[in-house]
């Protein structure tokens, strides 16, 4: 890794965009090596924009004798002197708090209440669904930057496998057009789930939001064959043409971003 100035001086202030998506290791150790040479530079400060965080959702023991991969992740990114991180739609409120720095944590939540809005208006009638009991935050403000009514599904998952073993919810979907809103989707199989169970219950329409399109090697062949009318993300993570399904639409969050900034 090398780090060349090509323009300006690198006494100065710097801003380094990359995200961690998949290949997350490689990715991760791309950007240790820009972090290390950036500062033997004489970069002043850094301010890190990761838009998306690989590691996130391992943030506690889940099981005995596991790492916490994204404490790690914390301890890292510090020693490595990033002044300020500016992300979006961390997996749990909590996460911001792991770390000493700074934190500017945004949000796709407005984007894709706007794009809601439009779709209620073609619908009768437009209900926000949270796929487990984790989103239950993230959809509450949903609701209410759209005035949508949501109903959340509880999600079981075996840790081991991480496939979902049981899905049930609360509250009717009978005949309604839904959306389900997840901060992002990995191997599909959580969507897949909620989208088999929202259907059994009788929902109309289907949509689908995800901040982050992590799309491990197998999901978009499972996204792609679940009867959604369109399943939206943003470009947190760079999305390869072979992984672009037919419905997927992708939304910039570099507006937003640029307005952090
Ligand atoms: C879980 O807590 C998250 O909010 C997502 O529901 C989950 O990470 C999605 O992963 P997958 O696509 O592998 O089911």
């Amino acid at each position: 890794m090398r780090v060349r100035v090509v323009g300006g001086d690198l006494e100065d202030d710097v801003v380094l965009i990359h995200s961690t998506g998949i290949p997350v290791d490689e990715n991760y150790m791309e950007l240790f090596l820009t972090l290390d040479a950036l500062k033997r530079s004489g970069a002043r400060s850094i301010t890190l924009v990761a838009p998306y965080l690989g590691y996130e959702r391992q943030d506690h023991v889940f099981r005995d004798g596991e790492e916490v991969g994204f404490e790690m992740i914390v301890k890292v990114l510090e020693t490595l002197r990033v002044d300020k991180l500016v992300t979006f739609d961390m997996h749990s409120i909590k996460l911001p708090d792991m770390f000493k720095i700074p934190v500017i944590h945004l949000s796709a939540l407005q984007l894709f209440a706007e794009k809601i809005k439009n779709y209620k208006l073609e619908a009768s009638n437009y209900t926000l669904v949270s796929p487990d009991m984790g989103g239950i935050r993230r959809i509450k403000i949903l609701s209410e930057l759209t005035g949508c009514e949501f109903v959340t599904i509880e999600k079981d998952r075996d840790l081991a496998t991480g496939s979902i073993r049981d899905s049930s919810m609360e509250g009717d979907v009978g005949g309604k057009n839904v959306a389900v809103v997840d901060d992002m989707i990995s191997t599909g199989e959580t969507i897949k789930a909620a989208v088999e169970l929202l259907k059994e219950k009788g929902a109309g329409k289907v949509d689908v939001f995800a901040t982050h399109a992590v799309f491990s090697p197998k999901s978009y062949k499972i996204l792609e064959s679940l009867p959604v009318e369109r399943i939206v993300v943003t470009d947190t993570i760079d999305i390869p043409e072979e992984k672009r399904f037919k419905n997927l639409e992708i939304i910039s969050v570099a507006d937003d971003l640029a307005k952090a900034l």
